[in-house]
């Protein structure tokens, strides 16, 4: 592609919000438009969220879970991962120091848990509501009946993340066992959206058997839901999975995603993830110069941290919150951004 041309489909696409598939093809397989694409997306956050980054307290509450996605290093199948589950008190302890060091939105993942019914969430999340009303709770807890959604949105959960993690059925196949389909899982986040939740969706960057082709399909699917929240990252290989000897995702084509998405939804959040920031020393930062307006610093309780494996040389593993949102708050003003103690909602209209 030549200079002009990628000039060319960067200023549309700042100007439309969109490309045609070609276009978008031509963008994703070229470096040519990169430095441009991040100018441009840059200027699309500021204009809406100027130099402020939102921080997200994550709690990895469990790493047991009944699924075997391919590519997950705590899944089922995995019989060399070391299992724990924290206690509704423990994660409750975690929000409390979270509220001191700043932070107004906290994150619930982990693995699909039974140990979590319905009743112990709901009666969690309570809690964490009526302590911190000036909070957001976001749960991250995978696929459920649209009834519990909506009984952990009455006790006061107001925004869920669920990434797509690919939106063709065909690709989906070969990254998850016969019981997982992109069919139920697209139906969980438009479940979620109509109960009321801010929805946040998103893929991976290199799966396994990804083409360009199947991340363009990714963009339409997330211009049919309309997320508030696009969380993308590099596939990461972990060595105790069906794909051990799959290549890890591209850096510089999820750095190149995050600048499309930016341009594509101008009001996005959009984290700098932790998987961008193990593939790369200054991965969190390159993602906020490319247009990223999140980060979200690990609140479990040091010694877990090593244990939510999902993918190897997971960075952050060592050190305790405090430690870690000063190392962030760094490397956040380092490249000419601010951290902000604030809930962060979108800025949709
Ligand atoms: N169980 C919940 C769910 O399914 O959404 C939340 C936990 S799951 C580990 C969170 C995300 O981690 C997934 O949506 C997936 O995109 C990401 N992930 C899992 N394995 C990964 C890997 N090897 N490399 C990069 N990201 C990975
Ligand atoms: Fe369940 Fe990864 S397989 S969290």
């Amino acid at each position: 592609m030549t200079e002009e041309r990628a000039n060319e489909l960067v200023n549309k696409l700042y100007e439309n919000n969109d490309l045609t598939n070609e276009e978008f093809d031509e963008m994703l397989r070229s470096t040519k438009s990169d430095e441009l694409l991040y100018k441009k997306a840059d200027t699309v956050r500021r204009s809406l969220y100027g130099k402020d980054v939102y921080i997200r307290g994550l709690i990895e509450i469990s790493n047991y879970c009944k699924n075997n996605c391919f590519y997950c290093g705590i899944r089922r199948g995995n019989k060399n991962c070391e299992r724990y589950r924290l206690t509704p008190e423990q994660i409750f302890e975690c929000c409390k120091e979270g509220y001191s060091l700043g932070f107004r939105t906290f994150v619930l993942q982990g693995g699909e848990d039974a140990w979590f019914t319905d009743e112990i969430l709901c009666s969690l999340i309570s809690k964490i509501r009526e302590s911190f009303p000036d909070c957001a709770i976001t749960l991250s807890l995978g696929e459920k009946e649209k009834e519990s959604y909506k009984a952990f949105y009455d006790s006061g959960a107001n925004r869920y993340l669920l990434r797509h993690e690919t939106a063709d059925p065909e690709h989906y196949r070969k990254l998850h066992p016969i019981e997982l389909s992109s069919e139920n899982r697209k139906r969980c986040l438009f479940d979620l959206k109509e109960i009321g939740y801010q929805v946040g969706s998103g893929f991976m960057v290199g799966s396994p058997y990804q083409t360009t082709e199947n991340l363009i399909s990714d963009l339409r699917f997330l211009q049919e839901l309309q997320p508030d929240m696009i969380g993308i990252g590099p596939y990461i290989n972990h060595s105790e999975t069906p794909f051990a000897d799959f290549q890890n995702g591209s850096f510089t084509v999820t750095l190149r995603l995050i600048s499309i998405l930016r341009l594509m939804f101008p009001y996005a959040l959009i984290p700098a993830t932790t998987a961008l920031g193990t593939i790369h020393p200054r991965g969190r930062e390159m993602g906020l110069c490319a247009g990223a307006n999140v980060v979200m610093p690990n609140l479990s309780p040091k010694d877990y941290r090593k244990l939510y494996d999902i993918y190897e040389n997971k960075i952050c593993t060592g050190e305790e919150a405090a430690q870690c949102i000063q190392c962030l708050k760094g490397r956040v003003s380092s490249v000419g951004y601010n951290i902000v103690t604030d809930i962060g909602n979108v800025k949709k209209h």
